[in-house]
C-alpha cells in the first residue's frame, strides 16, 4: 500500500531503520483510533498497563474500554517515568507500557537513553511498549525527536503510533499509521479487519504527499510553536510567574498556587476574561492543581492572556 511504503521510507530516512511495509506498518484512522484498538488487540481484559497519571485524556477511556488495569508509573520532575523505581511485581504483570514524548499535556521530551532503558525493560519482561508519537515533528531543536523503535531491541517490543494531525494540520481528516513489532501489527490488523475499511484512498494519497514534503516544511511550523511558547513564557515571567521554556510541543503546563482547584480556576478564568485553559485533572489524577495552555493564538494574543491568567491566580 503506497501510504505504508511512504511511511516506512519516511521512518527509514529519519531514523535509519528500514521496516517492511507489508508486515511492520499499518494505516490508522488517526493515532487515537490506533491506540484504542491496539490495546484491545494486544492485551486481555484484566491485564495491567504501565502508564502515567498525567496523559492525553483518551488514554484513560481506551484503557477502560479494553478492560485493562492502569498501573501509574511514578514520575520524576521532568515528567518522565522513573523506570528504575518500577516494582518487579508491576513489571511482571504488565502487558503494555504506554508512553508519549513529546508529551501532551506537559510538553516533556524523552532522551534516547530513557527510551533505550524502556525498550530493555520491556524486552526483558515481555511487555509491548506503545509509543504514541503525534508530536514527532514539533521539536524546537535541530535533532529529530528520539524514537524507541529504531533502538537496539526496539523492533522486538515497540509499536509506535504516528499522526498527520499535528505535523501536517490534518486533524479532521483522521489519518495516521502504526509502525513496529510485526506481531503487534498483525494483531491490530486482525482486530481492525471486521471494524473498518481503512481511510478513504484520496486522504491516504494526501498522506503520501505529506510524507514526501521536505522536512523544512514541518520544521518551519515547529518554529512557530517555539516563538509562541517563548512569547507566553516571557509574558508570564513579566507578570511574576516562573514558567520554564519547553523544548517541544504546543502546550505549556502550569502549576497553580497550592490549594487552588484547577477546574474552578478554569471556569472562573473563562467567565471573567474569556481565556480558556484546560484543567489539569482532565489529563488524569496527576494533573490536579495544574492547567494546560494550548498555544493556539498569535504571540500578541498569548501575551495578553498571560496577564489575565496571572491576575486570576492572584485572586485565587
Ligand atoms: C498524545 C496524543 N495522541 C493522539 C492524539 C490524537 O491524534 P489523532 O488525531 O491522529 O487521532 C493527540 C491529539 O491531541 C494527542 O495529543
Amino acid at each position: 500500500m503506497p501510504l505504508l511504503e511512504a511511511a516506512t521510507e519516511w521512518y527509514g530516512q529519519r531514523y535509519g531503520l528500514q521496516l517492511d511495509p507489508a508486515c511492520e506498518a499499518l494505516t490508522l484512522i488517526g493515532a487515537q483510533e490506533g491506540l484504542g484498538h491496539a490495546l484491545m488487540a494486544v492485551a486481555d481484559v484484566g491485564d495491567a498497563i504501565l502508564m502515567t497519571s498525567v496523559a492525553y485524556p483518551s488514554y484513560f477511556g481506551a484503557v477502560q474500554v479494553a478492560g485493562l488495569v492502569p498501573v501509574y508509573m511514578p514520575l520524576g520532575p521532568d515528567f518522565l517515568p522513573l523506570l528504575d523505581a518500577l516494582p518487579e511485581a508491576d513489571l511482571a504483570r504488565a502487558k503494555v507500557m504506554l508512553l508519549n514524548y513529546p508529551n501532551n499535556p506537559t510538553s516533556a521530551v524523552a532522551t534516547t537513553a530513557f527510551f533505550q532503558r524502556a525498550v530493555d525493560l520491556c524486552r526483558q519482561h515481555g511487555i509491548l511498549l506503545i509509543h504514541d508519537n503525534p508530536y514527532v515533528d514539533l521539536v524546537f531543536g535541530d535533532e529529530p525527536s528520539p524514537s524507541p523503535l529504531c533502538l537496539p531491541g526496539g523492533r522486538d517490543c515497540v509499536l509506535e503510533l504516528f499522526s498527520f494531525a499535528k505535523s501536517f494540520h490534518l486533524g479532521g481528516f483522521r489519518l495516521g499509521f502504526a509502525l513496529g513489532n510485526r506481531h503487534a501489527i498483525s494483531s491490530l490488523e486482525a482486530l481492525k479487519a471486521p471494524l473498518d475499511f481503512n481511510q478513504y484512498k484520496g486522504i491516504m494519497r494526501m498522506g503520501v504527499t505529506c510524507l514526501k514534503l521536505p522536512h523544512e516544511v514541518a520544521r518551519r511550523d515547529a518554529l512557530v510553536w517555539q516563538r509562541r511558547a517563548a512569547a507566553m513564557v516571557a509574558a508570564l515571567k513579566e507578570a511574576g510567574y516562573e514558567a520554564s521554556m519547553p523544548v517541544a510541543g504546543m502546550y505549556l503546563w502550569l502549576k497553580l498556587p497550592d490549594g487552588v482547584d484547577d477546574v474552578s480556576f478554569c471556569q472562573r478564568l473563562v467567565a471573567q476574561s474569556g481565556v480558556a485553559l484546560s484543567p489539569g485533572q482532565g489529563f488524569g489524577p496527576g494533573g490536579r492543581g495544574y492547567v494546560r495552555v494550548a498555544l493556539v493564538q498569535p504571540e500578541e494574543v498569548l501575551a495578553t492572556c498571560a496577564a489575565k491568567i496571572i491576575a486570576a491566580m492572584g485572586q485565587a
